[in-house]
């Protein structure tokens, strides 16, 4: 049975959460490996429609295991909370259908003041977090202070935890101008909640290892896109969190040889929320209108999102680091009725021409783009389910990406209706 692992290929919103939702509904187990209520995913299941941003895709299912990783960060209060919405509008979720791992270091309202101070406070280092805490709560797991869902389980231990943790934090929060944290308020909070999480707490790798031997198919559901990863993002424009598909091993505890599939989801154009280098960017009106008619506000913060042509030189190089065997290509149809259409096949940095992105965030941000023209089509590709159903300059466009980031289509997505879907290749398939 294989496994998949889901990417988001470009700055994320590439349409993963219809895409999730399809394949979810042929695997056994859903799996969340980095990321924390950063993301945003909304599903729509029989016109009822589920917004997500913590909890696995697959938690919507019936009769599936929705797994939170250790490569996580877990707000414990936005977990319950996202819980108790999912619960009215009638979705059973139990310690047989949700486990969370034990080893997952934990959001505290910390966090966000300090994620927000920061972003407040210094336009120098200014980065467009969505303020959630994800920064400053990864800093703490790398910085071995961390407080973990397992810490919950004992008052003694959480209490050590705490006032390690603060330690850090005080003399931090002196330096930002913010009031010490109030040790014993922090605690009890902490305590309050802890049966609410420790309820799905469980050992996730061995669950895994051992569904994996049972031959159950698991689907490794990433958040945000490659280019927002921690090591091979536009540092320091990205998340802190790896994000492409190495980390669906080291971010549930399973070997990389459970891997037998990398699906990259990849918009046909190029959005991304935040600040950072945006080769090819358009401030223009072809760039109103693919925000308008791609509908490109962010989930989670609403935030308007940057857009531009679609840029090959990114997504083979995120194919690459990601090991991408086959990708879904989204929102086509957003295209529909553009006279000539773009996409950036290369880069120019001081004269020299450029096949991948550099890593300097000066040099990125000097990049310019070198374009190819296609010719558009002015009928319509919404909810096509078959190639035949394509305009002739729509499946030239997708032959040309294809031939760029040097990797196949497997899926094409043609509206958010879960059925709109050309099936090229199907990842779970032996
Ligand atoms: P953070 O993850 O909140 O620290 O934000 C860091 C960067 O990642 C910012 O540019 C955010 O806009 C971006 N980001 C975080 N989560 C998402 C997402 O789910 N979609 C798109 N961008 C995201």
């Amino acid at each position: 049975m294989a496994n998949v692992v889901v990417v988001g290929a470009q700055w994320g919103d590439e349409g993963k959460g219809k895409i999730v939702d399809w394949l979810s509904e042929r695997a056994d187990v859903i799996a969340r490996f980095q990321g924390g209520h950063n993301a945003g995913h909304t599903l729509v299941i029989d016109g009822k429609v589920y917004k997500l941003s913590l909890l696995p895709s697959g938690i919507v299912r019936g009769g599936k295991l929705s797994v939170i990783g250790n490569g996580v960060v877990l707000d414990p209060w936005h977990l319950v909370k996202e819980i108790a919405i999912l619960r009215e509008q009638g979705v059973e979720i139990t310690p047989e259908t949700l486990m969370v791992a034990e080893n997952t270091p934990l959001i505290l309202p910390i966090h966000g003041e300090l994620d927000r101070a920061r972003e407040s406070g210094n336009a120098v280092a200014k980065i467009g977090t969505t303020g959630r805490g994800i920064g400053p709560a990864y800093e703490d797991k790398v910085g071995r202070r961390a407080i973990r869902v397992a810490d919950l389980a004992d008052r003694a231990t959480l209490e050590t935890r705490v006032d390690r943790a603060l330690a850090h934090h005080d003399a931090l929060r002196r330096g930002l101008g913010l009031p010490e944290v109030d040790r014993d308020a922090l605690i009890a909070q902490l305590l309050e909640i802890a049966p609410s999480v420790l309820e799905y707490a469980a050992p996730v790798w061995k669950v895994l290892n051992e569904k994996r031997k049972a031959g159950k198919r698991i689907l490794f559901e990433g958040a945000q896109g490659s280019l927002l990863d921690i090591d091979f993002g536009t540092y320091p424009f990205v998340t802190s969190s790896n994000v492409i598909a190495g980390q669906a091993a080291t971010g549930t505890g399973i070997g990389p040889g459970a891997i037998d599939f990398v699906l990259g989801i990849v918009k046909a154009y190029t959005t991304r929320v935040g600040e950072g280098p945006f080769t090819a960017e358009l401030n223009d009106a072809d760039g109103q209108r693919l925000g308008e008619r791609g509908h490109e506000f962010g989930t989670v913060t609403g935030r308007k999102r940057r857009c531009g042509w679609f840029d090959a030189v990114l997504v083979r190089q995120t194919c690459a680091t990601s090991g991408v065997n086959g990708i879904a290509f989204t929102k086509l149809d957003v295209l529909d009725g553009f006279e000539t259409l773009k996409i950036c096949v290369g880069y120019e940095l001081d004269g020299v021409a450029l096949d991948y992105l550099p890593t300097a965030a000066d040099q990125q941000a000097r990049c310019t783009p070198v374009y190819e023209e296609l010719p558009g089509w002015s009928e319509s590709t919404e909810g096509a389910r078959s190639w035949a159903e394509l305009p002739a300059n729509a499946i030239k466009y997708v032959r040309r990406v294809e031939e760029l980031i040097q990797c196949p289509v497997a899926l094409l997505s043609t509206s958010p209706e879960r059925d709109d879907t050309i099936l090229v290749t199907d990842p779970f398939a032996d």
